[in-house]
């Protein structure tokens, strides 16, 4: 531990390898690939590349372990006992997770340790206790029949997971899966492997039986795409960019109509009213967008703000920007780490050209500082219009765009001319604007003055192209359960 209680960085990591069937095993090819620690650009380790053949591997052990393990067939309150013995061993290791999931992803630990762990432990938690209340119904059918309903696991799942918050993804992939008694494997994305292969491991002691997780490292294009084509693979659950989205599902439709689910970008309007609570409201919108470097598929990154207190709301963001400190991610002091790799922070630093290009105001930001690491300095862009490429595209990074506007008829039509769906938030003291902005935007999540609450109970996920399905809640548990209907003569 370092100064103020945080978890020190860790010193090395040794070379990673795959787990299949139970067992820990370099990759078929023996091919490996490079983690890196985004924060130096040096590379932290090498980990096991998995590819179609390693695929097919997992693929075999996570049927094995569904048709004839024990999994499905132990007691639904033994895989919830199992469960909760995870949610403990991730409690009792956060430190530890928090440092590696900071080192391979940029992320100030302080805020992995106070939110991706927590965040973490609840979801496994709260499926854990789904697990033997999973149930069906009895159906008053007509006839001399009985009829009721069983809710079982959809079998093998195939998942695959972006690397903003890797362990935070594996738990919402991971919970409903395992509570359900589904068998799994996940690919981890290739800029993120470690957490999740710690993860496999404290699943392991756990009591989780063999082949039920399976954890193929690699890349999508081979990996990935593997997976989300196999015949043998029930239900692929993909988070991540809605370009590759569109992929998985073609893939799922030209391989076995797996079913799909997909938890994809968004473009989410934040709308500040003249009579919120101004203070509450922005640093609401500082946070809801520059939390995670940017990058946070809900991130509230077109930023409306009534026109009346545009100029007080403006200038009281960019002071509160400007006292970011960017830097070392386990840095006591540091609210902004690096952006997770160089190819991210190419891409933001685009966007912001972009931004440029097309006449919106940069009031602060809008460069890379010097030295290692791929960092971005936090930047506020004001007067962006509703057509600019900033405006439309999911930037991923510390960008904020504010917009300005009228009237609550105007903003919500401006607010719904997206072609995401995923999240929004609203800022006023009346509540019938409130429930009015609440109601008519077409999102999946829709905040009243907060931003980025999230609970494993409550479900989330887009309408529109941010995605198919909703996440965490019960809800969740439709996406790995088929309902099976039982009619029995003479009931
Ligand atoms: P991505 O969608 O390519 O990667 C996410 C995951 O999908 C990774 O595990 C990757 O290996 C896998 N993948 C890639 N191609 C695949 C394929 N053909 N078949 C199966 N799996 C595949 O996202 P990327 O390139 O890392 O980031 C690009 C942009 O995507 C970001 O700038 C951001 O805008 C968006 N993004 C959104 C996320 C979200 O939470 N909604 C998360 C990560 C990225
Ligand atoms: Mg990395």
């Amino acid at each position: 531990m370092t100064s103020r209680n945080l978890p020190a960085k860790p010193a090395s990591v040794p070379g990673q390898q795959m787990l299949i069937g139970g067992q820990w095993r370099p990759s078929v090819s023996g091919k490996t690939f490079e983690t890196f620690d985004p924060a130096t650009g040096r590379k932290i380790c090498d980990v096991a590349e998995g590819d179609k053949a390693d695929i097919d591997l997992a693929v075999a052990a996570a049927r094995s372990a569904f048709e004839t393990g024990p999994w499905r067939r132990m007691s639904a309150s033994e895989r919830g006992r199992i469960l909760y013995r995870l949610a403990d061993l991730v409690e009792s290791h956060k430190e530890e997770l928090a440092a590696l999931e900071s080192l391979d992803n940029g992320k100030p630990v302080r805020d992995s340790l106070a939110a991706d762990l927590p965040l973490t432990i609840k979801c496994y938690r709260y499926y854990a206790g789904w697990a033997d209340k999973i149930q069906g119904r009895t159906i008053p059918v007509d006839g001399d029949y009985f009829c009721y309903t069983r809710h079982e696991p959809v079998g093998v799942v195939g998942q695959v997971i972006p690397w903003n918050f890797p362990l935070l993804m594996q738990a919402w992939k991971w919970g409903p899966a395992l509570a359900s008694g589904c068998t799994l494997v996940l690919k981890p994305a290739e800029q993120t492997p470690l957490t999740a292969l710690r993860i496999a491991r404290l699943a392991q002691e756990a009591g989780v039986p063999d082949g039920v997780i399976n954890v193929v490292p690699g890349f999508g294009p081979t990996a990935g795409a593997a997976l989300t084509g196999h015949m043998d693979v029930d239900k692929v659950a993909f988070t991540g960019e809605h370009t590759t989205g569109r992929l998985v599902m073609e893939a799922a439709a030209r391989s076995n109509l797996k079913r799909v689910s997909l938890e994809l970008g968004g473009k989410s309007p934040n709308i500040i009213f003249a009579d919120a609570d101004l203070d509450a409201a922005i640093e609401g919108a500082y946070f809801g967008l520059f939390f995670n470097q940017g990058q946070c598929c809900c991130a509230g990154s077109r930023l409306f703000v009534e026109e009346r207190v545009h100029d007080e709301v403006v200038a009281r963001l960019v002071e509160r920007s400007k006292s970011s400190r960017v830097g070392d991610p386990f840095h006591p002091g540091t609210t902004q780490g690096p952006q997770v790799s160089r190819e991210q922070q190419e891409r933001v630093l685009r966007y912001i050209g972009a931004g440029q290009r097309e006449g919106a105001r940069l009031l602060t930001g809008g460069k890379a500082p010097q030295g290692e690491g791929f960092f971005v300095e936090p930047t506020v862009f004001d007067q962006v219009r509703d057509d600019m490429t900033i405006a439309r595209e999911e930037i991923f990074g510390p960008v904020m765009n504010v917009l300005s506007f009228k009237d609550i008829d105007e903003v919500i039509r401006r607010g719904n001319e997206t072609m995401f769906g995923l999240a929004a938030a609203v800022w006023t003291r009346d509540i019938r604007k409130a429930n009015r902005v609440a109601h008519e935007l077409r999102a999946g999540t829709v905040w009243v003055n907060c931003y980025d609450v999230f609970d494993a109970a409550a479900p989330f996920g887009g309408f529109k192209m941010s995605g198919i399905g909703r996440e965490l809640g019960e809800y969740a548990l439709q996406l790995y359960t088929e309902v099976k209907t039982v009619t029995v003569a003479g009931g």
